[in-house]
């Protein structure tokens, strides 16, 4: 009896150990069989990408479809950067000169304003024309248009340089047309340059 105990526990501990071993075996052959159709599936979807590939529709394909989309929207942009860059610099241009006129007409306007300021204060503050002509009146003729003595020209409407230079050549000594030039010269001796402008641009108004 005791020794049937002992055959029967060593009897049941092999057929474990056969047991554990089958399935051991079991598993062993299903990540066997795991190992062998995970490439053969790998191959088979190659196979499959390839037969796309042949009617254009395999990943490669598409790679280089998108590929060539980006290297023409690279082009393009490339293309939109050059039309950008031209247009920038035409308007750039355009702007500079359009600018450089308007300043130059500014300029332009600036200056003429300031030349009538100069004239309009010079005759604001200069010599009276008209108060220097008072003296000449007697002979000359209070509108300019008498012959003075009965010797000289008619002095109104006279260009005032003409005027001036007449009157700067009597004032000088230098000027004697009808012998009476130290007559004038006595008349306009005090006269300065600015008093000899004055009078003279009077008298070319009158
Ligand atoms: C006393 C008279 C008299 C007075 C005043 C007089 N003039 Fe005369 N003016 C003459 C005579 C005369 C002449 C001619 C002089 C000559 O022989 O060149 C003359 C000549 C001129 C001429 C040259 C005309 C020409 O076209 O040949 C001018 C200009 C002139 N006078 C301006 C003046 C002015 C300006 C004044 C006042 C500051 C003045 N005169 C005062 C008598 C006068």
């Amino acid at each position: 009896m005791k020794k049937l105990t002992v055959l029967s526990i060593v009897a049941a501990t092999l057929l474990l150990v056969g047991c554990n071993e089958s399935s051991t075996g079991a598993e062993a052959k299903a990540s066997t069989e795991k190992k062998v159709e995970a490439p053969a599936a790998e191959a088979k979807t190659e196979a499959t990408e390839a037969k796309k590939c042949g009617e254009g529709k395999c990943g490669a394909n598409k790679k280089s479809a998108a590929t060539e989309a980006k290297e023409a929207a690279t082009t393009a942009v490339e293309k939109t950067k050059e039309a950008v860059v031209e247009k920038a610099t035409e308007v750039k241009d355009a702007v500079a000169a359009t600018a450089t006129a308007a300043v130059d007409k500014t300029k332009a306007a600036a200056s003429a304003v300031a030349e009538k300021a100069t004239e309009a204060v010079a005759a604001a503050t200069g010599p009276d024309g008209k108060a220097l002509f008072a003296k000449c009146a007697g002979c000359h003729g209070a509108d300019g248009k008498t012959k003075a003595l009965g010797k000289s020209g008619i002095i109104a409407g006279q260009p005032a340089a003409d005027l001036e230079t007449k009157i700067n050549g009597y004032k000088a000594g230098t000027l004697n047309t009808a012998g009476m030039g130290a007559l004038m010269k006595g008349q306009v001796a005090s006269y300065s340059d600015e008093d000899i402008k004055a009078v003279a641009t009077y008298i070319s108004g009158l």
